[in-house]
């Protein structure tokens, strides 16, 4: 995962910047689709943005920040194909990947700090899906969006 998507709204607009900074200097190319004015600013245009990118394969991955990063992962797990999780925490986060095989990370800027923030998404990023049993379960997940794309059609 080289290619990362990050977006936010306005009460995030610090801890996504560092975080940029912190995962280029990592090595990763990450774009910025988020706010940078502290102004108010809708949290469901970013976390739609990132998804979007994520869904297509313009980016491999996406992270969202808003004030708790429940807002912004409702608003990026209305896309299909998405699998958004709201982590305050590098258990949830690492588990998140492997069993659920989450593709955006989500957290809140007003619940935790930078360096958690850091540790969160490493963790993240580090985690491997461990399909087999899980796969079968993502699939399940995955099922109920398609049958509700089918019912829409009906
Ligand atoms: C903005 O005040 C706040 O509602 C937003 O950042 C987020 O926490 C929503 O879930």
């Amino acid at each position: 995962m080289k290619k990362l998507a990050i977006g936010n709204d306005h009460s995030a607009v610090e801890m996504k910047k560092e975080l940029k900074a912190y995962l280029e200097e990592k090595g990763y190319e990450v774009i910025n689709v988020g706010t940078d004015s502290t102004e108010s600013f809708p949290y469901p245009v970013s976390g739609y943005k990132v998804a979007k990118m994520v869904a297509s394969g313009q980016a491999d991955g996406g992270i969202l920040i808003c004030g708790t990063g429940v807002g912004i992962s409702l608003a990026a797990n209305k896309v299909k194909g998405i699998r958004c999780c709201v982590c305050s925490e590098p258990y949830s986060a690492k588990l998140s990947k492997q069993h659920n095989n989450s593709n955006i990370i989500a957290f809140g800027a007003r619940v935790i700090g930078i360096e958690m923030a850091k540790m969160i998404v490493d963790e993240w990023l580090n985690a491997e899906f461990m399909g087999g049993r899980h796969q079968t379960r993502v699939d399940m997940i995955m099922e109920i969006e398609e049958k509700q794309s089918l019912e829409g059609a009906e």
